[in-house]
């Protein structure tokens, strides 16, 4: 049982939100295992954004709680919530348009930066380490979702395939313990998203990491989540691993369609 709360990164404890009449959260509970990728689907409407919206202290829960590795995350500030190891993306995406890829990271990485504005001034060996171990981190983070060729481009002018790659970067590179995806593939191709598969893994894989993602790409949800939840009308229908989703009839009847 200890074991097993050690290994829960993130628990949604049983947590409403009422937009005055409108219920668009009701009574939800995950648990997703440290460094696994879970993943949350739904209809449109069905509350998936509220609950990041949630988790990141953009709205308070009407009641419940939200731990991350069992602290509570609820009544503090989205940037207080960021330095606690949260790291997300967004439905619309938010990028610096007018600034380059690279530099969209390098103002990302501002969160790890401890020297002062005399260290910047005057060049010091403080500094240039820091300046040094951004750049090297950067580089990384763009060669691992493929955005290295393209580091000088204004993000406006990426592709929104490409854009929404530049979002896991610069997400990334906070070296969050937890990560939200809101719908990483949308507006990407079945080649693209079978990429994007590939690179959500691999950042599990290669970091600490717990990944949360939403999407409507069933092949990308099937493909990278070790548990998926999936909720309806702010309800929670059934958590299981894929296998359990896909063959489930609830599941099927309100979301997945009928199949053969
Ligand atoms: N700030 C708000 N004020 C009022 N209602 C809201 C607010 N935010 C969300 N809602 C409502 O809550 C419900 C859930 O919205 P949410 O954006 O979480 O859905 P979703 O599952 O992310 O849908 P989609 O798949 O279309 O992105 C909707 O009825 C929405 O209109
Ligand atoms: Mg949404």
């Amino acid at each position: 049982m200890d074991n097993y709360d050690v290994e829960c990164a993130l628990e949604i404890c049983d947590v409403c939100k009422h937009f005055g009449g409108i219920i668009a959260t009701d009574h939800i509970n995950i648990m997703a295992r440290s460094n696994t990728i879970f993943g949350i689907i739904g209809p449109n409407g069905a509350g998936k954004t509220t609950l990041f919206n949630l988790i990141t202290g953009i709205y308070k829960p009407t009641s419940g709680d939200i731990l991350l590795y069992g602290k509570s995350l609820v009544g503090k500030l989205p940037y207080e919530i960021a330095c606690e190891g949260v790291a997300r993306t967004f439905q619309n995406i938010r990028l610096f348009n007018d600034l380059t890829v690279y530099e969209n990271l390098h103002i990302a990485y501002q969160k790890s930066i401890t020297y002062t504005i005399f260290d910047g001034i005057l060049k010091t060996k403080k500094c240039k380490e820091q300046e040094a171990k951004c750049a090297e981190i950067s580089e990384q983070m763009l060669k691992s979702v493929g955005l290295w060729e393209l580091k000088d481009q204004l993000a406006r002018n990426l592709p929104y395939g490409l854009q929404r790659k530049l979002e896991i970067a610069r997400a990334l590179i906070t070296n969050p313990k937890v990560m939200l995806l809101d719908e990483p593939a949308a507006g990407m191709n079945e080649e693209e998203s079978e990429q994007l598969s590939g690179i959500i893994k691999d950042i599990r894989n290669n970091n600490d990491i717990t990944i949360i993602v939403i999407d409507h790409h069933m092949d990308v949800i099937m493909d990278v989540c070790d548990e998926i939840t999936v909720i309806n009308f702010g309800k929670q229908l059934v958590t299981g691993s894929p296998y359990d989703i896909q063959n489930n009839s609830e599941v099927i009847d309100a979301y997945l369609g009928v199949g053969d």
